[in-house]
């Protein structure tokens, strides 16, 4: 047997033992190293007589092809056969049953919140955003209540500095002012948030939650705010039929102003929303003032409209049958599991607002 057939039997009996690849490296340097045993054969050829150079070197040349290409096939072999093994050491048994863990809750508000943005939405209206910290000009001066107006003494407002120049909003009204600026009317929006007042007992907090409407247009009247209102009061309380009264009132920056109460009666010690002779009340609204479109430079002879303010938390103890506002902001855990909603039911008109 020549030698090159020697070589390449040997090295077929290694290659079927099972090799890692530390060992195929060892085979490629006996094979191909400096005094590997097929570079040693290269080296013979210019010994060999000039007839059988020739032939030598081809059938060298070949078998050394072989050889190379049935190491890459092992050394490919080896690494498949290796991340096969780790992928099945890694893999995760989806038919194991879950954890048992608590999935956290939605809290009445935010979920009071949810259903109000997805009923006024249904009805054209976008939602807007301020932040908490606000300037005075906008919580105050731009919306029709100048320096010493006494409704500035109402809100028991916390000032953030000396001068009174920046403070926690005391109502959801400066959103109306911001969306102004920014834009041209129409507007027709609704701003939930958070809004600061130093008061606290069992109905109030010395935070809590508004959501302020404005609808700014040609020809926007009283009329659209009633049916307006009616119908989030109805969709809201899930109900067909709703009492509703608009008695007047007053505030700085509407002009006619009204405060809006809903019928309700007590039945079994639950209270029933839109029947009964009871009343209750529920927003502050009313036709935006001429100043204020002043103010953020609307033309009140083309343009009009109303805004309304309504007390989220107030809301949703109506709704949700909770007594005491004080727990709202408590972090109670075992409260929140008793009145927190699923996070994975969104409220929608279409679905459902709350089940
Ligand atoms: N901002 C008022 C408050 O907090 C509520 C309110 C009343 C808002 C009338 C309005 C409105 O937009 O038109 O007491």
């Amino acid at each position: 047997m020549s030698d090159l057939k020697k070589i390449k039997e040997e090295f077929l009996l290694k290659l079927n033992q099972k090799l890692n690849l530390t060992d195929i490296n060892q085979i490629k340097s006996n094979l191909f190293g400096k005094n590997g045993l097929i570079s040693s054969q290269f080296k013979k050829i210019g010994s060999l007589a000039e007839n059988e150079r020739k032939k030598f070197a081809s059938d060298l040349n070949i078998t050394k092809d072989e050889l190379q290409n049935l190491i890459d096939t092992k050394i490919k072999q080896i690494q498949d056969a290796e991340i096969i093994e780790k992928l099945e050491k890694e893999k995760i048994d989806i038919t194991l049953p879950e954890r048992t863990f608590v999935r956290g809750k939605i809290h009445p508000v935010s979920q009071t919140i949810d259903e109000i943005s997805s009923i006024f939405s249904e009805i054209g209206f976008c939602v807007e955003e301020g932040p908490d910290v606000e300037n005075e000009y906008n919580n105050f001066t731009a919306l029709n209540t100048p320096d010493n107006h006494p409704a500035r003494d109402m809100h028991d407002t916390f000032y953030l500095d000396e001068k009174k120049e920046k403070l926690l909003r005391t109502h959801t009204s400066p959103v109306q002012i911001r969306t102004m600026l920014k834009d041209k009317p129409p507007f027709k929006i609704i701003a939930p948030g958070r809004t600061y007042r130093s008061d606290s007992d069992q109905t109030h907090a010395p935070m809590f939650h508004q959501v302020e409407g404005l609808y700014i247009d040609k020809n926007v009247n009283m009329g659209h705010l009633k049916g307006c209102l009616n119908y989030f009061i109805k969709e809201f309380f899930e109900v067909k039929k709703i009492k509703m009264r608009f008695r007047p009132s007053h505030f700085p920056f509407t002009e006619p102003s009204a405060e809006v109460d809903i019928g309700y009666e007590i039945k079994d010690g639950k209270i029933i929303i839109g029947e009964g002779d009871k009343w209750l009340e529920i927003l502050g609204c009313g036709m935006v003032h001429p100043n204020v479109l002043k103010n953020v430079k609307i033309d009140s002879t083309r343009f009009q409209g109303y805004a309304f303010g309504i007390g989220i938390d107030r809301l949703a103890m109506l709704k949700y049958g909770i007594n005491d506002l004080r727990a709202f902001f408590e972090c109670d855990y075992r409260w929140l599991n008793h009145f927190g909603f699923d996070p994975l039911d969104v409220p929608s008109n279409y679905r459902g607002l709350s089940r």
